[in-house]
């Protein structure tokens, strides 16, 4: 690995640019890979949010702290062990204790959705765009061991999907929701997706390569762009619309119609290279 600017302060300001977007561009896996261990181990905090806001719904609760707490902070050792043994000169303790300390207070239950119906549609998003996260991870590494890890991942990632896809069914079923409403909060996810989560992983893991650099030069649109290329080539968006589309209360054909303009409008606007 080759870690460049460290001198940010150093050349004009085009110059320093230039520096962000080759040092981001060189080490892209490993700075989605460092910032995902970040978010994935701190799955305690969400799990508390998830259990407080759904606490009358007992399957649910037992659901979340048996099985999906665990899996998600699985995901985060698994990166964890994968950033410590590729990358060692990275203090990775060191800097999630700073992204910890940033973190804490952002993650709470006021930031949840209106409706339990209306955040289980945020979470079956969130989980689907996670699949085709380490799918992509997977698809754009060379090593056979992130690609086994990020594989393995999507592969619970999907579970989870389903699992809230379920739950949500149950609640549309008891209390049925309009299609705007879904619509909406599957948008306000999608639009949500570089959440201040991913933000203050990526701002932690730069600045722990580049201490010195200021926070006006957190470079977190180059590493967004970055990511946005590596998704034009392998992002499964075909697999992530089609789990999407049994939130949609219609039949086959006219999800099928929909799918198609919801796939056109993702890849549009939130994925596509910039
Ligand atoms: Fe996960
Ligand atoms: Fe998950």
């Amino acid at each position: 690995m080759n870690w460049f600017g460290t001198n940010p302060d150093g050349g004009t300001s085009r110059e320093a640019e230039d520096r962000d977007r080759a040092e981001i561009k060189a080490n892209l896996l490993f700075y989605m890979v460092a910032a995902a261990s970040f978010v994935e181990i701190t799955s305690h905090l969400y799990t508390q949010n998830l259990v407080r806001y759904f606490a009358t719904d007992t399957e649910m609760v037992g659901w979340l702290t048996r099985v999906w707490k665990r899996e998600e902070l699985g995901h985060g050792a698994a990166l964890k062990r994968y950033v410590q043994t590729t990358w060692p000169a990275f203090d990775w303790e060191a800097a999630y204790a700073r992204f910890y300390l940033d973190f804490e207070g952002e993650c709470t239950v006021t930031a949840m959705a209106a409706s339990p119906a209306q955040e289980l549609v945020a979470l079956c998003v969130v989980e689907a765009g996670t699949a085709g996260l380490y799918r992509m991870l997977a698809s754009a590494s060379a090593d056979p061991e992130l690609r086994r890890i990020a594989n393995g991942i999507a592969a619970e990632e999907i579970g989870h999907y389903k699992q809230f896809l379920r739950y949500f069914l149950r609640y549309r079923a008891a209390r049925p929701m309009p299609i705007g409403v879904i619509l909406r909060a599957i948008w306000a996810q999608i639009a949500d997706i570089d959440g201040i989560d991913a933000y203050l992983a990526f701002k932690h893991v730069y600045k722990s390569i580049i201490p010195n650099a200021p926070l006006s030069r957190i470079p977190y649109d180059h590493f967004r762009q970055a990511c946005r290329h590596m998704a034009a080539r392998h992002f499964p968006y075909r697999m992530v619309v089609k789990m999407l589309l049994p939130l949609l209360p219609f039949g086959p054909g006219l999800r099928r119609l929909l799918g198609g303009s919801l796939m056109l409008v993702v890849r549009a606007l939130r994925f596509a290279p910039s």
